[in-house]
């Protein structure tokens, strides 16, 4: 096979891989560097496209696998048995809305239907219901338990993602009562009450950081904000009410584990639907990452990201990039392509990486993925196509 055979004339030794870890190649892209190839995972790589994922579900309710470290952990593992040598890095089992259970809202995930809030946040004075000073240790130390297992599993064989929510998409979630597909409530929330809004944003996003410096302490390697619904906003309300709370999250992370003396980890930025009008800001967001969805073409993103912030250069006292590195990119294949069988999977894959098809490109700084999480019903077979292809393809791309 091709697959583990990219050999490059001439080229140095392969350095010793960060951190122990046997594959690094992830936490190279994300800081700019060139790969030998991309390396390459996907959104919402454990879940119920798995018949392993469903098997165990039927067995256990939806938040419990989320705070059962043993479950979460071994959840966490599937897909990197599966498709074993494929994937290069994993993303700890968990949710998004764990952040609300945190600040005391009663969230229950319905099958089939997704998330459902009992008593979500419908006037400002509902905030009072919410804890005033969460004890994030005490309310999510199942994920940081989880976390420290997946490590020992993992062994090095590849880096753990830690995440979150982003404050906009959680307040979303918690006015809305569930998902939407017109956000009138949350809406209603910003253009009524824009500072009562604002103040909930912070609270979240205080959180947010304070429970991703908790993931990195726990052994996450890399971290992504999840901003699912920023397509929701007009660019005036994104820039208002989005991005400022992305831009303290990265922020507030780095300061803290600076002066916790605790080594940054690269972070990402998805912030989905709203690169349209707002790539150049959130590259120069703090993230070392921009995850791109399929609405944006990649070597234009390359163009404009290069344009806007040619080299990040953190903060006096962040202990990584201090020297500056590119912005990394991430995504951004349509995930419905998996439903159309190889040759279209190929087609899009070679679309996505070569340069002159509007693809990423092959100078590095680049990390494969979705344009957004893998849906339930995709053939496990099709996922790993799409892996094998990747590797081929940005093999070739970064040999040319
Ligand atoms: O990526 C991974 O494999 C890690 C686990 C992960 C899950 N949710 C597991 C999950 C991650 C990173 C998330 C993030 C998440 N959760 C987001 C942001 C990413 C995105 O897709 O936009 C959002 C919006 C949520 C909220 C959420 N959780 C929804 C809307 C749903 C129901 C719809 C759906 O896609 O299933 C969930 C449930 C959920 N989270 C499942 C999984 C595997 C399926 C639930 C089940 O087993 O019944």
């Amino acid at each position: 096979t091709h697959l583990n055979s990219f050999t490059r004339k001439g080229a140095p030794e392969p350095r010793a891989a960060e951190g122990g870890l046997r594959n690094d190649l992830l936490l190279r892209a994300a800081r700019g560097e060139e790969t030998e190839r991309a390396p390459v995972w996907v959104m919402r790589q454990a879940g119920r496209y798995l018949p392993e994922f469903r098997a165990l579900r039927e067995k256990h309710e939806f938040f419990e696998c989320c705070r059962n470290p043993e479950l979460a952990s071994e959840i966490t593992m599937q897909p990197i048995r599966r498709y074993s040598g494929l994937l290069d890095a994993a993303i700890i089992f968990s949710d998004i809305l764990v952040i609300p259970q945190a600040m005391g809202l009663v969230v229950e995930m319905h099958p089939g239907k997704g998330p459902h809030f009992p008593a979500p946040l419908v006037e400002p004075k509902d905030m009072e219901r919410l804890t005033k000073k969460v004890d994030v240790e005490k309310e999510l130390g199942y994920v940081y338990d989880a976390i420290r297992m997946t490590r020992t599993k993992l062994a090095g064989e590849v880096p753990l993602i830690g995440f979150c929510g982003a404050p906009w998409t959680l307040m979303a979630y918690m006015v809305e009562g569930g998902g939407s597909k017109t956000f009138e409530k949350a809406k209603r929330w910003l253009y009524k009450y824009p500072e009562q809004s604002k103040e909930l944003l912070q609270r979240i996003a205080d959180l947010c950081a304070e429970f991703l410096v908790g993931q990195v302490k726990a052994g996450a390697q890399m971290l992504q904000v999840f901003d699912s619904w920023a397509g929701e906003l007009t660019p005036d309300d994104f820039r208002t009410f989005s991005l400022p709370y992305l831009k303290y999250i990265a922020a507030a992370v780095r300061d803290e584990l600076s002066s916790s003396s605790v080594k940054a980890v690269p972070m990402i930025c998805f912030a989905k639907g709203a690169l349209g009008h707002s790539l150049p800001d959130v590259a120069k967001a703090g993230y070392d990452v921009v995850a791109i969805d399929w609405t944006v073409e990649p070597s234009v993103a390359r163009h404009i990201v290069a344009q806007a912030a040619p080299g990040v250069v953190y903060h006096k006292g962040a202990a990584a990039n201090e020297a500056g590195h590119r912005i990394a990119l991430q995504g951004n294949m349509d995930p419905s392509v998996l439903y159309a069988g190889n040759e279209a999977i190929e087609r899009a894959v070679e679309r996505m990486c070569r340069a002159r098809k509007g693809g990423f490109g092959g100078s590095g700084a680049y990390i494969a993925n979705l344009g957004h999480g893998i849906t339930p019903g995709v053939d496990p077979e099709a996922m790993r196509f799409f892996l094998k292809t990747v590797h081929r393809v940005s093999a070739e791309v970064a040999a040319a």
